[in-house]
């Protein structure tokens, strides 16, 4: 091949490979065909999304050129082509825009003598403009991927939005409704106490609308606590062991307070101080305690608080041996307001801890089965070098 030939080539190489689009590339293949091969007259036709083949561009044949073939016709597309531009035009070479296996378009070249054109640098320039149209073409469909991903994602999120709003709206309405219907009640035996004059009655009846609106104050108090409206946000390094010693404590004066002694071991190993809001941890820790006691009226022996480490995290769980929880319970148990205890539970205490957990950039982790027990661990990132002592100290009844 001539090194004009060969330089040719090469220039158009360097060019095609900057774009990016289908149009562009073809627009440079019909200036390189027009410059180097074919000075009168150069059409570029483009096969589009509905099977036909349509004009992209044109050097020195003007408008005639713009013609529209179906794809089964593309055979005889030069010829029509050759009879639209006019009689000055004596012979015409043709050749489809092929990459792999596909089509990408056809190139028709238009000649006013009968002169043999340089079909090699033809060839090369007509291969290598189909290379980047294939290019192009895949990068336009990664992107129409990466566009129907990225909405569909967009979707998931919206849908779990609004997933998560409806629960806490029917938790909230169904939490308002039992604080509300009791007060409706209470009111009017007070009032049909006092016009019966029986003070007595009425004042039993205001105890109990005090003990329903305590109540009421709580699921507030939880909701809060979930939403995070709580004052203390401050994280500092704590020993989990600590809060793990505070919890206990509160866990077991709750369960007594519901006249459900409880046996805790401890087994806390020390693992690496963690950044996290003290009172958050203490408080979901509590949550996992009191959800054990609970658990354990069915059935078990034994609650365990654990802590310990791992590559980069501290971790503390805390474990009973009790009835487990089925793979519908389990499923669910994080949701807000979900909760198999009817009037005594507000649903919100699993929530809490996983909100709390996520807020602390930490992970929990469920291990249950129906009379299995129920394991809940709450990992923390550790920041800098480990210390602390690995494995797990000698368990022993508190
Ligand atoms: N240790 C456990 N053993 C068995 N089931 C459990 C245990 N912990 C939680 N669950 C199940 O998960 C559900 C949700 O727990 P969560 O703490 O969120 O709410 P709750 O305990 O029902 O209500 P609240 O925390 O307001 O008292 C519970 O109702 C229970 O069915
Ligand atoms: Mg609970």
């Amino acid at each position: 091949m001539p090194d004009r030939a060969i330089d040719a080539l090469g220039r158009f190489a360097r060019v095609v490979s900057d774009a990016d689009a289908a149009h562009d590339v073809l627009a440079l293949l019909a200036d390189a065909l027009f410059e180097h091969v074919c000075p009168d007259g150069v059409a570029v036709y483009v096969l589009e999304m509905d099977g036909k083949l349509r004009l992209s561009a044109e050097r020195g044949v003007g408008p005639a050129a713009n013609l529209e073939v179906d794809l089964d016709d593309v055979g005889t597309l030069a010829e029509r082509v050759r009879a639209a531009c006019g009689p000055s035009y004596v012979a015409h070479l043709n050749r489809p825009l092929v990459a792999g296996a596909s089509l990408y378009g056809d190139v028709v070249m238009l000649r006013k003598d009968h002169e043999e054109p340089r079909l090699t640098l033809v060839d090369g320039l007509i291969d290598l403009a189909a290379v980047a149209l294939s290019t192009a073409a895949h990068v336009e469909l990664l992107e129409r991927q990466f566009a129907e991903l990225r909405e569909q994602q967009e979707m998931l999120a919206r849908s779990e939005k609004l997933r998560a709003l409806g629960q806490m709206a029917a938790g909230v309405s169904h939490d308002l409704r039992n604080i509300l219907n009791p007060l409706s009640l209470h009111l009017q035996v007070i009032t049909r106490a006092l016009d019966r004059g029986n003070v007595a009655d009425a004042k039993e009846s205001a105890v109990e609308m005090k003990a329903v609106l305590h109540r009421g104050l709580q699921t507030i108090e939880r909701l809060r606590d979930f939403s995070r409206q709580s004052k203390e946000t401050k994280s500092e390094l704590v020993e989990l062991d600590q809060l793990a010693q505070e919890a206990i404590a509160i866990g077991k004066a709750r369960g007594a307070s519901g006249g459900r002694e409880a046996t805790i071991r401890e087994e806390l190993a020390a693992p690496p101080q963690v950044m996290a809001v003290g009172s958050e941890i203490v408080s979901a820790l509590v949550n996992l305690i009191v959800n054990a006691i609970d658990a354990m009226v069915e059935k078990g022996t034994a609650i365990v608080v654990r802590s310990g480490q791992d590559a980069n995290t501290s971790w503390i769980e805390v474990s009973d041996d009790g009835p487990g929880m089925s793979a519908e319970v389990a499923e669910r148990a994080f949701d807000p307001f979900f909760t198999t205890k009817g009037q005594d539970g507000t649903g919100l205490g699993l929530a809490m801890v996983y909100a709390t957990m996520q807020r602390h950039g930490g992970n929990v982790t469920l291990e249950t089965a129906p009379q299995q027990g129920t394991t809940i661990r709450l990992c923390f990132p550790v920041h800098g070098p480990l210390s602390g002592r690995a494995g797990i100290a000698p368990s022993r009844k508190s």
